[in-house]
Order: C-alpha cells, then sequence, then structure tokens
C-alpha cells in the first residue's frame, strides 16, 4: 500500500531540529575558524569563544533532541528504487553525522574544562554552564587538553567534508534523481506531481 503524504514527510519538529541544527554547525564552524586563525585582539576574541561555546552546547541540546525524536518515530521511506549500497551509504554518513554532532560538542566543552585559564561558559551571557570534572581524573591533563584540541579542530574538519557530501547527495535526489528527497525536509511541500512514489518500508 502506498504510504499517505505525512508518513513521506519528516514532521514540523524535526524539520526545525534539522535546520536549527544545520544553521548552528555553519556558524560554529565560521566562528571556529576566525577564534584560531583570524589572529584576533584577546578583546574580541573573548566574546566569540563565548558564542562559539554557547552554539555549541545549544547543537548538543538539539542534536540530544534529535536523537530521542529518532528512537521515537521512523523517518520517512527512502525512495522506491534506491540501490541498497545507497541506502547503506546514506544510513552510514547519518550515523556519522549524529556521532560527530556530539563528539565535537562534547570535545570542545572538554577542551574549556581542562583549559588552565579555568574560563568560566556563561550560555547568552545568561546562563551558567559547568566545566566538565576531568582534571582529577587525569595523570596528565595538560597533556590530555592538547589532544582533545586536536580532536576537536580535525573533527571538525571531517564534519565539514561529510557536510559537503551531505549537501551534494541531497541536491543530487533534487535535480538529478527528482524523487522528492530534498522536499521530505523542507517546510514547504512540492506540488504532487513533482514527487515519484515512495515505497512504505525500508
Ligand atoms: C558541532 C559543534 C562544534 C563545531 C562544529 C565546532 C567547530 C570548531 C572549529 C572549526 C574550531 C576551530 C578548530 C581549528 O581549526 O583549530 C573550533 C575551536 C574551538 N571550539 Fe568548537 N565546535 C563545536 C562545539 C564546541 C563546544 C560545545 C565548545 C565548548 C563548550 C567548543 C569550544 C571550542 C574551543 C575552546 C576552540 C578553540 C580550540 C583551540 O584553541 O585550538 N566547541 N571549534
Amino acid at each position: 500500500m502506498a504510504p499517505d503524504a505525512s508518513a513521506r514527510h519528516y514532521s514540523a519538529v524535526a524539520i526545525l531540529l534539522h535546520w536549527a541544527s544545520a544553521l548552528g554547525v555553519l556558524a560554529l564552524i565560521g566562528m571556529g575558524l576566525t577564534m584560531t586563525h583570524a589572529g584576533l585582539s584577546p578583546m574580541r576574541l573573548f566574546p566569540l569563544y563565548q558564542w562559539h561555546k554557547s552554539v555549541g552546547i545549544t547543537v548538543l541540546i538539539l542534536t540530544g533532541l534529535r536523537l530521542a525524536w529518532r528512537l521515537a518515530h521512523r523517518p520517512p521511506p527512502y525512495p522506491a528504487g534506491m540501490p541498497a549500497r545507497e541506502r547503506r551509504a546514506a544510513g552510514a554518513a547519518h550515523g556519522l553525522l549524529y556521532g560527530l554532532l556530539v563528539g565535537l560538542p562534547l570535545t570542545g566543552w572538554a577542551v574549556v574544562s581542562l583549559s588552565p585559564f579555568n574560563i568560566p561558559t556563561v550560555l547568552y551571557g545568561l546562563v551558567p554552564w559547568p566545566h566538565l570534572p576531568l582534571a582529577p581524573l587525569l595523570a596528565d591533563p595538560a597533556a590530555a587538553e592538547g589532544l582533545i584540541k586536536a580532536l576537536h579542530a580535525y573533527g571538525a574538519w571531517f564534519l565539514t567534508a561529510l557536510l559537503v557530501l551531505h549537501v551534494v547527495a541531497a541536491l543530487r535526489h533534487h535535480l538529478i534523481l527528482r524523487d522528492g528527497v530534498l522536499w521530505r525536509m523542507l517546510p514547504v511541500r512540492p506540488g504532487a506531481t513533482r514527487t515519484k512514489t515512495l515505497e512504505s518500508t525500508r
């Protein structure tokens, strides 16, 4: 039986969480690169770090909500005729994206928590955010801080590469295959004739 229209579309909550995270991650990459490579004065760096930490923790919370949503709801099915290897690749890429959206904020939070400068985090200048109690657990907190900093930076590059792939795949579905996959994650609905039939299972 063909699925009804709502089964082919993500819910409003899923769409909101997706685009809010996407916006946050793009802002975080821009801020992170500016913080570490633009040679700004400490006066200009301080607020940028606070913004980066605030948006980064927000993305962590949004990802927690997205994972909870994903566990409680079945996503819309893949288009009929999508080859099995593409389904596997999409599943692996999405799993990796979720992993990075949890791992990157946690490594950032760990870096801040291990910093010898012990600078407090106050989300959006309003909500005091605790440090992770990591230092007493580590034999060499300074070495661990260096290692986790590198993990955060390489992880951010990996995430950027994966995001490019994600966008290219979405555009391929939209412009070449024209199978309605991108519409499922947009807050507007296409005309009925623009989507091919989607299968009801996966
Ligand atoms: C999805 C979430 C995040 C992304 C995509 C991200 C991205 C980045 C990027 C691109 C950099 C520059 C790396 C470099 O080239 O050296 C950076 C640096 C940094 N981030 Fe994040 N970040 C995220 C979350 C967080 C969070 C939650 C915190 C803290 C609560 C944080 C704290 C930091 C700090 C302290 C640095 C500077 C590290 C250094 O001095 O080398 N980040 N981040």
